[in-house]
């Protein structure tokens, strides 16, 4: 085992049994499984949040409002806890065996970040029995439908293993923090079929009328048995091991009627798993030299990303990932702001998956924009299916700034990969209806000396709601109206006719456009030297953040929102994180005096902020805050930072720290299309390195006393190193 590359728990403590269930979770961004004990619990199934799940498999409730307005969302969308076909019980001599039935010695589970598996082991013992038992566990990355368990129940004094194993459709889900909560069995089940050593259950979602087929093979032959809401089979012997292969197929996701059941071997599974591994590291390891702990921290990271997110244009990316329910399972924009560049620089074929689910639920986004009558399309501000889950509009609806940053991750899709053949019909459909959007909702306002506006909105700031002139809204607004004039510009005379027809763009509306992005609307303020977040944001006093008792935190828990509002405090990175984004925009004494004044009103109650203040604390030299924002996003999951890790992972944070090493300290930038590094080296670190790819040309930074490159594969390209032109290639 080596030591950088493993999570491990080395003893049973109750104490962090439910946040271990997320850490220790598998999934392959489309089956979820949270780490929960597969032999059982003693009955006492208090003790677990069972959760397994399909991304893009859901249930929806009607949503019950206080007072509902026209144009919220009528249903929620629930992402369900599916049939548990993970379970077995042991028995050594017909005593039940699990960890909380006999006395527990070796107890460990590993999380081996370079290889894809949980395994879990100890030793049992009980009325001088004693065997071994170990279970180890991946959620297979070839072959998407499948999650394989290895389960090895080894006597060390003689005894009678009996092993039961089964596919169970009593689940439940346990929605925290959302007011759709579907606490009755969504299922219906319309057929159960049985093979020998083949045990499938079919059943049928209550409201959203989806199948979802679970499917249980064993590598032994077993008997068979139905008992209640449970079906399996019963190995016995005097030694066992069993392999589990499980597979989940959704009509969200297949025609069901067609489906080529076919099953493999763990072995094969388990071949295929190490080597999509092996290749995933070879394109996105980060090392630290110097710290075990943060080294561990990032892996872990990285991993639970890449295994967060789907991959086949359909689904997304839920801000809990498939580890838990909290958030109901939704994708926000944490997809495209803070997921998707990972995947930009080490696996660009899901960056483009991520934008292919946008496209895929354009007509959604047309539809909303209709509902709120206005042109173009208007992405959700949290969603499933692509339509709009949001139900308390101030902070959520009212982020239209969703729409910019897709528009944002398709331009810088493009400018990192130059993937044409997506931008020709996806990326330029996207960038033309966001900016439609932005056209029509916005006006050009004679007390603003007649410039273009966009009032009404909330920014990423969750704690100030429904202002005009969002600083971050309006800037990347602004680059959407113009990114989409250069994406018509970018196609082929033939191409845009295509397109101009398909969408019925009219030879004057691109003008319109660049007209409206010129003349956008960015208020300064001359007396402070400052941006302001919003057109009343310096009006209010600040929030007094020093004398706010600790229990008083988080604000929003503790007081009516309308009392943060009235307030200057930031719940996370806005106008810094605008910022970031457009850097080449603005000299350094301006992002410094913003990043002073805003960190200062800012609380972080959203753990999508650490990194962004540490990525430009980083560029402006503050390397110690840099430092501390970085320690903060680093292991927050690990060490259960915001103490909510139980509810699921928290992905944006995941890939945030990502951004901190590579953005922050290595200080990566695009500037006019060019790829820039200015890397410093945290003083605490001995040396760090990140694998990355630009271009199509692969290669490894070093940064040491010195910065390195080693060209991995590709093209070859130019990299400007502290401004100076490097060749990169082989
Ligand atoms: C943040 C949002 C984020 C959401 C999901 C909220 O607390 O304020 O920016 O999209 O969590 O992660």
């Amino acid at each position: 085992m080596n030591k950088n590359w493993c999570v491990v728990e080395s003893g049973y403590d109750v104490n962090n049994h439910y946040k271990n269930e997320t850490i220790f979770a598998v999934s392959n961004g489309f089956i979820g499984s949270r780490a929960t004990f597969e032999e059982g619990y003693d009955g006492d199934m208090d003790k677990t949040i069972e959760g397994n799940f399909i991304n893009g498999f859901y249930e929806s409730e009607v949503i019950k409002y206080g007072e509902k307005g026209y144009g919220f969302p009528d249903v929620s969308q629930t992402m369900l806890n599916v049939p548990n076909a993970k379970g077995f019980e042991i028995y050594i001599n017909h005593e039940r065996c699990n960890i909380f039935t006999g006395n527990i010695t070796d107890y460990k589970r590993v999380l081996d970040l370079k290889r894809g598996l949980v395994t879990r082991s100890y030793i049992w013992s009980k009325n001088a029995l004693s065997v071994y038992v170990e279970i180890e566990k991946f959620a297979s990355m070839t072959h998407k439908n499948k999650l394989a368990l290895r389960l090895k129940v080894k006597p060390i004094t003689p005894c009678e293993v009996k092993v039961i194993s089964f596919i169970e459709s009593k689940v439940q889900n346990d929605t925290p923090r959302t007011n759709a909560r579907i606490d009755y069995g969504p299922y219906e089940p319309v057929l159960l079929e049985v093979k020998r050593n083949r045990l499938e259950m079919i059943h049928r979602t209550k409201h959203t009328g989806f199948d979802l087929i679970t499917h249980l093979h064993h590598s032994l032959e077993g008997e068979y048995f139905e008992e209640d809401d449970r079906i399996g089979e019963i190995f016995y012997g005097h030694e066992i091991t069993l392999d589990k292969v499980i597979s989940y197929h959704a009509s969200t996701d297949e025609d069901l009627s067609k489906l080529n059941r076919k099953d493999f071997s763990y072995d094969e599974l388990k071949q295929a798993h190490l080597s999509y591994y092996q290749d995933f590291w070879n394109h996105a390891d980060v090392s630290i030299e110097g710290d075990d702990d943060l080294q561990i921290g990032m892996r872990f990271n990285m991993f639970h990303l890449l295994q967060a997110t789907g991959r086949d244009g359909k689904t997304s990316v839920g801000a809990k990932g498939l580890t838990g329910e909290g958030y109901e399972g939704h994708a926000f924009w944490d997809t495209e702001m803070y997921a998707l560049p990972f995947f930009l620089y080490t696996k660009p074929e899901i960056a483009k998956s991520l934008l292919e689910f946008r496209y895929h639920t354009l007509d959604q986004a047309r539809d909303r924009a209709k509902v709120m009558a206005v042109d173009g399309a208007l992405y959700p501000w949290r969603t499933i299916n692509g339509e709009e889950a949001s139900p308390y509009f101030p902070a959520g609806t009212a982020q239209y700034h969703i729409n910019a940053d897709i528009a944002f991750a398709v331009w810088r899709y493009f400018e990192v990969t130059g993937d044409m053949d997506f931008m020709k019909i996806m990326g330029t459909e996207i960038l033309v209806e966001t900016a439609r959007f932005w056209f029509s909702y916005g006006d050009y306002i004679d007390t603003k000396d007649g410039k273009f506006c966009i009032n009404g909105v909330t920014g990423p700031d969750e704690y100030t709601a429904i202002v005009n002139n969002n600083f971050y809204t309006n800037s990347l607004a602004k680059e959407n109206l113009i990114n989409a004039c250069k994406s018509l510009d970018l196609l082929a005379e033939e191409e845009r006719t295509l397109l101009q027809n398909k969408l019925d763009i009219s030879e004057s509306e691109p003008s319109k456009w660049l007209h409206a992005a010129d003349n956008m609307y960015i208020g300064y303020n001359k007396e402070k030297g400052l941006y302001p977040q919003d057109d009343a944001f310096f009006d209010k006093a600040k929030w007094d953040i020093e004398n706010t008792p600790k229990e008083k935190f988080p604000l929003l828990d503790n007081y009516h929102p309308l009392m943060i509002y009235n307030k200057q405090v930031s719940k996370q990175a806005d106008i810094v994180l605008a910022i970031f984004l457009l850097e080449e925009k603005f000299d350094l004494e301006t992002i410094k005096k913003h990043y002073d004044y805003y960190e200062a009103v800012t609380v972080h109650e959203s753990s999508l902020s650490f990194c962004i203040h540490s990525i430009l604390a980083s560029h402006i030299g503050y390397h110690d805050q840099a430092y501390d924002y970085f320690m903060k996003s680093a292991r927050l999951d690990l060490d259960d930072v915001h103490n909510n890790t139980h509810a699921g992972i928290h992905m944006a944070n995941l890939a945030g720290t990502w951004m901190c090493i590579v953005n922050g300290f290595g200080g990566m930038k695009i500037k006019q299309g060019n790829l820039h590094l200015d890397p410093v080296l945290p003083e605490k670190w001995d040396a760090y390195a990140f694998t990355m790819s630009f271009k199509g040309t692969t290669f490894k930074v070093t940064v040491k006393d010195q910065v390195s490159f080693e060209y991995l594969e590709g093209p070859g390209l130019d990299v400007h190193l502290y401004g100076k032109k490097v060749r990169i290639e082989c």
